[in-house]
């Protein structure tokens, strides 16, 4: 490059700084900008002065401070939580910590945003000083509370941020009873703060009624407040119709709401053979309900995920269509009556005609009609999600895919009974070359069979005759309309953009085989259960499909030992593929108690990862199998043999721990640059000693690895 314009040929560098500069700094790939910053000095500097996110990575507190880059000053995102060993504190008897502290701000001055493992308040005393204008805090812990007063984990951000707009919890291990006091501590940080995501998956029990009260008495200026709270109305201070109103009317400028009971996070799949209702019923009437709705006239996003009953919710939720126009996301959970469906009138959540996100989990009583009239009313419905719906079957989701086929790219179908692998995958024909997202569950066994495709056919003649009553609405007009004329237009418009669209994708004959769009799958699949059926269940030809995510749940106790691997290899069919999640930490073998011979986990750890090396993964996200009394996630010696064998790994992330001796195999993957050990579950283990999360051994592999000399 230097040579052609040393030969007065006109090169990209006769561009001014300043556009180049906007041209670097719009570039967000961070190796395609650590490439840019080693075309020439100029580059360089241009880079780095529109770089403004990092993520540190390295051993920081052991005698590195000298490794903390000071080339990055413009940085305003800061991202301190994956510094290793991971979980450590910054504080470390071996160092001196103001100095670090001190190292920190003056390498990155203008950090407005910062992420931090807060494993002690000492942490935050140590670095909230540093950075008085942040304006945006996530802390993550996911170790035990240390033993301190209430609330001296956010005393510090609080006292010194006094900027500060969004905090940020959800990956924080606290006691729910910590925060009130903390913001009334603080009154003026408190009240200016405008996001709360206090969603904190590690909770037994979620914030009780009177905290929800206190919080939001404290922050009247929220727009955004996630919270895991205690719906069960069984439990002492259980959210009912005192916190619902209360938060209408203490933060009535909310955009975003998320009010899920803990229990909902909680990684279990659920049973599908379940009545769909809950034993108990929510303590939340439909008039706090609309009170709710009434007083949030802002409202964008809402999640209602209650895990207890909410009974004939139809006529609350229309409410939403008037009361908060701008509502476009919207994920309901044990809801009941949320759309009757009965004749051809639109009711309950299919009048909510602005939603582009729908979720809708454990509905015991949603029916396919219920789903067509949500398909007719909801029409820009980009993203759909059933959960735990029994009643709902493949040619409800087929006629939803027809109607809904120029909006939908998003689908996700788990737990329900009626629609396993093949009928969920049948209920998608209609959008399988427009979906780039898809989750459906592995269920192989209960596949109903299906004849032939005249089978799917006659039902959708079903479905188009029951529609064809009288006076039906199209699904872009309101629901209401006098003239008979516009009765008869309507309807014909209607039927045709149906038969049209039928006709495309299965009336002709000529349907798509190919997913042309996916590009992130998701599966869940029992324990034992192998992975190659899913080509032949009709997931055979993904041409993009870049990414896959694989959730392994159940207890190995009641599987034989494997005789045959469970089919990674089978993945290769993928031409894209590169990025894999791989979840087996909830497959559960319970060590101590098992029958002899079932104990082992790591037998099902080498079924799992047995080929993996055939796909040319790029980034693996791995969870191991764990014994959850034992409380203990590590790699075993096959496993670590079976990853060192994916040669064209960059990127390994193992959510447990390791022996410094099964690391150092993976030091034979020729391209891999960042492999991170994180115990990201609560409560990840006090006592490191025995593994890789000891300082010494981490900075030896650190050091192996960077030894290597990586081509690129
Ligand atoms: C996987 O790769 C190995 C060689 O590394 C090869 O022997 C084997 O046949 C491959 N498996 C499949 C299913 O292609």
């Amino acid at each position: 490059m230097a040579g052609a314009a040393a030969g007065g040929a006109t090169t990209i560098h006769d561009l001014p700084d300043a556009i180049l500069s906007s041209i670097l700094a719009s570039v967000t790939d961070t190796r395609a900008r650590n490439a840019a910053a080693l075309v020439c000095r100029k580059w360089l500097v241009l880079e780095r002065g529109t770089r403004t996110s990092l993520t540190l990575r390295g051993n920081v507190v052991h005698n590195n401070l000298y490794m903390i880059p000071t080339c990055f000053r413009a940085v305003t995102h800061l991202d301190l939580s994956l510094l290793s060993p991971w979980g450590h504190s910054l504080i470390s008897p071996s160092s001196d910590p103001m100095l670090l502290a001190h190292l920190l701000r003056h390498a990155f001055p203008m950090v407005t945003s910062l992420t931090v493992y807060a494993r002690t308040p000492a942490t935050l005393q140590l670095l909230a000083p540093q950075w008085p204008n942040l304006t945006h805090i996530k802390l993550v812990k996911w170790h035990q509370r240390s033993p301190s007063a209430l609330g001296s984990d956010f005393d510090p951000i609080l006292r010194h941020c006094t900027s500060l707009t969004s905090v940020d919890l959800s990956n924080f291990y606290y006691w729910t009873e910590d925060l009130p006091p903390a913001l009334q501590a603080h009154p003026a940080t408190a009240a200016a703060l405008t996001r709360l995501d206090l969603m904190t998956l590690s909770f037994a029990e979620g914030f009780k009624s009177h905290e929800i009260l206190a919080i939001t008495a404290a922050c009247p200026n929220l727009q955004q407040l996630l919270i895991a709270c205690t719906f069960d109305p069984r439990y002492i201070g259980f959210v009912g119709d005192e916190a619902i109103v209360a938060i209408a009317s203490n933060c009535p400028g909310l955009t975003v709401l998320h009010l899920a009971d803990t229990a909902s996070l909680s990684n279990g799949r659920g049973d599908p053979e379940e009545e769909g209702f809950s034993s108990e019923d929510a303590g939340i009437s439909t008039t706090a309900l609309s009170g709710l709705f009434s007083g949030l006239p802002l409202l964008q996003e809402l999640v209602l995920d209650v895990c207890k009953n909410v009974r004939d919710s139809g006529a609350t939720l229309e409410m939403l269509n008037s009361r908060c126009p701008k509502l476009r996301v919207l994920k309901l959970g044990h809801f009941h009556g949320l759309c009757l469906a009965i004749g051809s009138q639109l009711d309950g959540v299919a009048l909510c005609q602005g939603l582009e996100s729908l979720s809708i989990k454990n509905s015991a009583d949603l029916t396919d009609m219920g789903l067509i009239a949500i398909a007719r009313g909801c029409s820009k419905l980009a993203k759909f999600e059933i959960h735990g719906c029994k009643k709902v079957t493949w040619k409800g989701i087929s006629t939803m895919a027809c109607l809904r086929r120029s909006t939908l790219v998003e689908f996700k179908i788990s737990c329900c009974k009626n629609l396993d692998a093949v009928s969920a995958l049948r209920g998608l024909e209609p959008i399988r070359d427009r979906i780039q997202r898809l989750h459906i569950d592995c269920i192989w066994d209960r596949s109903e069979q299906f004849e032939d495709s005249e089978e799917a056919i006659l039902a959708h003649s079903f479905d188009l005759n029951e529609l064809e009553q009288p006076s039906i609405p199209s699904q872009d007009d309101d629901r209401f309309w006098d003239h008979e004329a516009s009765i008869k237009k309507k309807k014909r418009k209607y039927t045709t953009d149906l038969d049209a669209s039928y006709e495309q994708n299965n009336g002709n004959g000529i349907c798509s085989k190919t997913w042309e769009r996916l590009r992130c799958l998701s599966l869940w699949i029992g324990v034992g259960e192998l992975l190659p059926p899913l080509a032949k269940a009709g997931l055979d030809d993904c041409p993009c499909l870049e990414e896959i995510q694989i959730k392994v749940e159940g207890d190995c106790r009641e599987r034989s030992k494997p005789s045959q691997p469970f089919g990674l290899s089978s993945l290769m069919r993928y031409p894209r593929l590169s990025k894999m999640k791989l979840d087996c930490g909830d497959t559960i073998g319970y060590a101590l108690t098992a029958p002899s011979g079932q104990t082992d986990l790591s037998t099902w750890e080498r079924f799992y990862l047995n080929g993996i090396k055939n796909l040319t993964l790029n980034e693996l996200d791995y969870w191991p199998p764990q014994d959850k009394d034992v409380n203990h996630r590590s790699l075993s010696l096959p496993s670590a043999g079976l990853l060192a064998e994916c040669v064209t790994l960059r990127k390994l992330f193992i959510h447990g721990t390791a022996h410094e001796h099964f690391m150092t195999f993976l030091l034979a993957i020729p391209n891999l640059r960042d492999v991170q050990l994180r115990e990201d579950y609560y409560p990840a283990p006090e006592n490191d000693m025995s593994t890789e999360m000891r300082i010494d051994s981490c900075s030896r592999f650190e050091d192996a690895l960077n030894r290597r000399r990586i081509l690129d």
